[in-house]
């Protein structure tokens, strides 16, 4: 299928390239751009692991087509460390031990993200509800919640707190 070009934000620079009208975002990245800390897994919007912002909000890149995000702002978890210092939600998941084998974890990160930039005081229920479409096969996700309410807590300026309440089950 012949190639267009598209033109959009990518981790805070201008983006040009060009892809088939049938190209996945998730494909783009990590196979036309080597940006392969996006994971993918499922393939199939089943599980959150592909999981970007695009104009601030969270979207499975594995959903949507590279055509759909024409003009807009991308961000991916390649973009999340700066300086070399870890960005408020990774270090709450490298603290917090929300990260087992990793495979989930840097979509986890982006939909906290996505989160938190519009809501740093979220209750369990709305870090869970923010959360619904990302599957974590080894946590349990506890220590998740006790990552992102530690990352919300550096976010607000605040002493991060230990979390030992918050209930296992994910609904
Ligand atoms: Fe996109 Fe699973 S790879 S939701
Ligand atoms: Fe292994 Fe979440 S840490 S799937």
């Amino acid at each position: 299928m012949a190639k267009k070009l598209v033109s959009f934000t990518l981790n805070g620079r201008a983006h040009d390239g060009a892809a088939a009208d049938n190209t996945l975002l998730l494909d783009y990245l990590r196979e036309g751009l080597g940006l392969t800390g996006t994971k993918t897994a499922c393939d199939g919007g089943e599980c959150g692991a592909c999981t970007v912002l695009v104009n601030g909000e969270p979207r499975l890149s594995c959903l949507t087509l590279v055509g759909q995000v024409a003009g807009k702002d991308v961000e991916t978890i390649e973009s999340q460390a700066k300086g070399g210092k870890l960005s408020p939600v990774q270090e709450g998941f490298h603290l917090k031990l929300g990260a087992q084998c990793g495979g989930c974890t840097p979509g986890y990160i982006m939909a906290a993200e996505g989160l938190l930039r519009g809501n740093q005081s979220p209750t369990v229920g709305e870090i869970r509800s923010a959360m619904g479409a990302n599957i974590c096969r080894c946590t349990g996700y506890v220590k998740i919640i006790d990552a992102v309410q530690h990352a919300a807590a550096v976010m607000r300026g605040e002493e991060p707190a230990d979390y030992p309440d918050v209930p296992a089950a994910q609904g």
